[in-house]
């Protein structure tokens, strides 16, 4: 399909209204660090067609909801706004003005004109691989069409989508998001994401090399390579040899002003010898690793499909932290998948003791339609999710603080992200990506400053200039 990227005229002034103001678009994010960077993006493909971002949705002339599928509350909490945007909307019709609203990311795909039937002021649903056509599809609304985009785009999304805006990114900050891989091949069982975002695909080197430098230029200092599947990364490099994420990072380390880099998230099948390597040879990866494992028992892993059992993985940890041996380890939990035992449940309990996390996410399973998980026999009673997530959650956050604790006294290198509430103070972030607040601190946004620790607070560390 072609793709229009100039606005005619006719479409500029229905884009400015009859004042001539430029309209307004209203963002709200959902779920994961992906969708927080897709957003972005739409922002910057949006911006090229003469809309402005707003903070106030009642404000706003086109409300985007990038939502998230992977449980129901978070699928739940979609339809809830849009009750409310229905209302707004008919206010706005009322007072002679027009409220487009429109649902992307993961239950766009998950349930197409699905959202139509049940939520019938929505005016456009739309995927997330054909963001780049937006503009296209805002111009078919404006038309009075409601229109339903989930088909998997041909052409690379990230090819057509406007790079990012250099006044954007600095106002984003000294620290960003790069995707570098969507999809995911793995179909876990629990789990939507290789249906809402499709098969794994890479994007090319020079795309996301291209993207770091720009980053780097407008002031970024530390980016995040993101993917639902980001250690499967894999591409052609300029030598025409096949790079793994090793050494895409060892790339990334040679642009001028990235001091800091950071992957999420991974699959322990995918930790390859060069990703391990990369965490011994490589200053600018910081030592935090989000390696998810669901479960430590091996039934549970087996009925999940992850295709690894409780000892590789810790093997695994056993050989990054040969790597580097102050990497803090990060993990996501599922309880109460289905025929989840006691015994089940207390080998999890048993593998986080053994790991010792510094932070971590932990689930209730939640049934997700079209996944096989969902069509298994023994799902468990809300009750007993409840008690194993609570205690499950009590462990993680004793070792959460344990590991916030041993912090003080110590000194390390943190990048200072913005000024803090009282005058003089910073608000910076460790190599663990702990919050770091430094009263009276000479210092400007971007600059990595040695501190000493001196006090916790929950999660965040108060330090003093070293
Ligand atoms: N690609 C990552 C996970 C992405 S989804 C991985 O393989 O680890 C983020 C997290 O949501 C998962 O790690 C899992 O803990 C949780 N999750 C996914 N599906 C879920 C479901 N159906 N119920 C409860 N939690 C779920
Ligand atoms: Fe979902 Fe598993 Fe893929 Fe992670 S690896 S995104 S949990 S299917
Ligand atoms: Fe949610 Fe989609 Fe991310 S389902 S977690 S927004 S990939």
């Amino acid at each position: 399909m072609e793709l229009e990227t100039t606005i005619i005229d006719e479409d500029r002034a229905a884009l400015e209204g009859a004042s001539g103001a430029p309209k307004k678009v209203f963002v709200k994010t959902y779920g994961c660090q992906m969708n927080v960077y897709d957003s972005q993006r739409m922002t910057d493909a949006l911006a090229a067609d003469g809309y402005v971002s707003t903070e106030a949705m009642d404000d706003a002339d086109l409300v985007l909801l990038n939502t998230c599928h992977i449980r129901e509350k978070a699928a739940d909490k979609v339809y809830s706004v849009l009750g409310r945007l229905r209302d707004l909307k008919s206010e706005r019709a009322d007072a002679g003005r027009d409220l487009t609203i429109g649902v992307a990311g993961c239950v766009a795909q998950a349930e197409g004109g699905e959202i139509l039937r049940r939520s019938p002021s929505v005016d456009l649903v739309v995927g997330p691989q054909t963001y780049h056509r937006l503009p296209e599809m805002l111009a078919k609304v404006r038309n009075g069409e409601k229109v339903v985009e989930t088909e998997y785009a041909i052409e690379d999304k990230f090819e057509h989508l406007p790079q990012p805006r250099r006044a954007e990114v600095i106002k984003r900050g000294v620290t960003a998001f790069l995707t570098v891989q969507e999809g995911c091949d793995k179909f876990c069982t629990f789990c939507v994401v290789p249906y809402t975002r499709g098969s794994e695909v890479s994007r090319p080197v020079r795309q996301i090399v291209a993207e770091a430098e720009r980053l780097a230029e407008a002031g970024v200092r530390e980016v995040t390579l993101l993917g639902q599947n980001v250690n499967a990364w894999h591409g052609e490099g300029p030598d025409g040899s096949e790079w793994g994420l090793g050494r895409l990072l060892h790339r990334l380390a040679e642009i001028k002003g990235l001091a800091r880099l950071r992957y999420t998230t991974s699959h322990p099948r995918d930790m390859d010898e060069d990703l391990i390597a990369a965490h011994r040879d490589l200053d600018a990866l910081m030592p935090y690793l989000h390696l998810p494992v669901q479960s430590g028992s091996d039934r549970i892993l087996k009925a999940m499909n992850r295709r690894h059992k409780a000892s590789d993985y810790l093997r695994l940890i056993e050989r990054v932290r040969g790597a580097r041996a102050d990497i803090a380890m990060s993990g996501d939990f599922i309880v109460g998948f289905p025929g989840e035992t006691e015994a089940d449940f207390e080998a999890t309990m048993q593998i986080v003791r053994e790991v010792g996390y510094a932070s971590a996410f932990s689930f209730k399973y939640s049934p997700r339609p079209g996944t096989p998980g969902a069509e298994m026999d023994g799902h468990l009673p809300e009750e007993v999710k409840d008690e194993r997530l609570q205690r499950l959650q009590a462990l993680l956050t004793e070792q959460q603080q344990d590991f916030t604790r041993g912090m003080v006294g110590r000194t390390m290198a943190t990048l200072i992200e913005k000024a803090g509430r009282q005058a003089g103070q910073k608000v910076g972030r460790s190599p663990w990506l702990q919050p770091v607040i430094i009263d009276e601190m000479a210092a400007e946004i971007g600059d990595i400053i040695d501190v000493r620790i001196t006090k916790t607070g929950y999660n965040s560390l108060f330090a003093e200039p070293a």
